[in-house]
């Protein structure tokens, strides 16, 4: 099992910095998700992250750095507007998608000649990066194609056995993956909605295209259909589908988004959020699906939840999940 440091005791941030300044690997909090960081500059450190996750290759990492002064030394083709998203969302749960600078090594990008960038808003995430004093790549501290962690205990289940270090900074207040926008083309992409609304985005820099859920773009792995899975088998309802009853012969869980009444014939009921709030469902969504996948249910029946603001990126990994429970 990994060693779980609390990151308010000081010297846990040093430990955690000394053991990415020797090439190893640590899992810390960011605002988003918990990461599983290693120094970006190091190949030999990012290869672990690539094995510990059992990531294909072919999946580039998201490389995190302590400030907006920092970009230019890994990216080029810092145009107009990614300054302006630097200085109005950063930091924040959004990575930029720009041309990479050869320090960059291949590995993270996957040979691709674009580099994912983000300053994290997490103090701890923050205090991690200046402590070590390198720029950390990091993708969700969870096995490839499962839930992201939103806690410290999260990461120990799923991870524990393959790493050292968990930095816990308590859940993360966010609670879905940041937003990817790809400006190194002419049109703005938003290859991953996620914790900053397209909305936001477009208000500050124009129209941004946003491929559909179903399109795999290869270019964002984080874009394949069947992602984001928990174990249970997952079936999405329509928007303002009723409730159905389920089979009195399975073991069913329901996640509607806002409280429901006379859900007693459900195994198990969790509502996202008691006022019907898209921000406190993000940030309840993955701690709920990994408290469904711990109960061996037959299937989780899942409310729709609004499509506007985060709720776009919530449906985004709904209709992942449920690509691969469908049956
Ligand atoms: O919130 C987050 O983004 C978290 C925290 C730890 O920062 N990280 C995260 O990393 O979710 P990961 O590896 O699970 O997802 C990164 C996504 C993937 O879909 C990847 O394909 C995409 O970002 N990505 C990274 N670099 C890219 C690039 N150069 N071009 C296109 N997509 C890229
Ligand atoms: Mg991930």
């Amino acid at each position: 099992m990994a060693q779980i440091l609390d990151a308010a005791v000081p010297s846990a941030i040093r430990q955690a910095a000394a053991c990415i300044q020797a090439g190893g690997v640590v899992a810390f909090p960011t605002e988003t998700v918990y990461g599983l960081g290693a120094d970006a500059l190091n190949e030999r450190a990012v290869a672990q992250v690539f094995a510990i996750k059992q990531r294909p290759a072919f999946d580039p990492l998201i490389v995190h750095i302590a400030q907006v002064g920092a970009v230019s030394r890994y990216a080029s083709g810092i145009d107009g507007r990614a300054r302006v998203l630097m200085q109005r969302c950063w930091p924040g749960p959004l990575t930029l998608v720009l041309p990479k600078q050869p320090v960059i090594p291949a590995l993270v990008t996957a040979g691709l000649g674009t580099v994912g960038l983000r300053m994290p808003a997490h103090p701890v995430a923050l205090s991690l990066l200046r402590a070590a004093g390198t720029p950390i790549a990091a993708p969700s501290a969870n096995p490839f194609g499962y839930v992201s962690p939103t806690t410290a205990q999260h990461v120990q289940d799923t991870l524990g056995e393959k790493i050292e270090l968990i930095l816990d900074g308590g859940p993360c207040p966010v609670g879905l993956e940041s937003t990817v926008c790809a400006l190194s083309g002419e049109e703005a992409v938003v290859l991953r909605p996620g914790g900053l609304s397209v909305e936001e985005i477009e208000a500050l820099i124009g129209p941004v295209r946003l491929p559909a859920s179903t399109d795999a773009d290869p270019r964002s792995p984080g874009t394949l259909p069947q992602h984001y899975a928990p174990r249970v088998r997952l079936t999405l309802l329509a928007p303002g589908q009723a409730i159905p009853l389920p089979s009195p012969r399975e073991r069913v869980g329901l996640l509607s988004f806002r409280p429901v009444p006379a859900a007693d014939a459900y195994t198990r009921h969790e509502a996202l959020s008691a006022e019907g709030d898209v921000l406190e469902a993000a940030t309840n969504l993955f701690a709920a699906l990994h408290r469904f996948d711990r109960l061996g249910l037959d299937r989780l029946v899942v409310e729709a939840v609004p499509e506007q603001g985060l709720g776009r990126a919530i449906m985004d990994r709904l209709r992942r999940a449920a690509a691969r429970g469908a049956d």
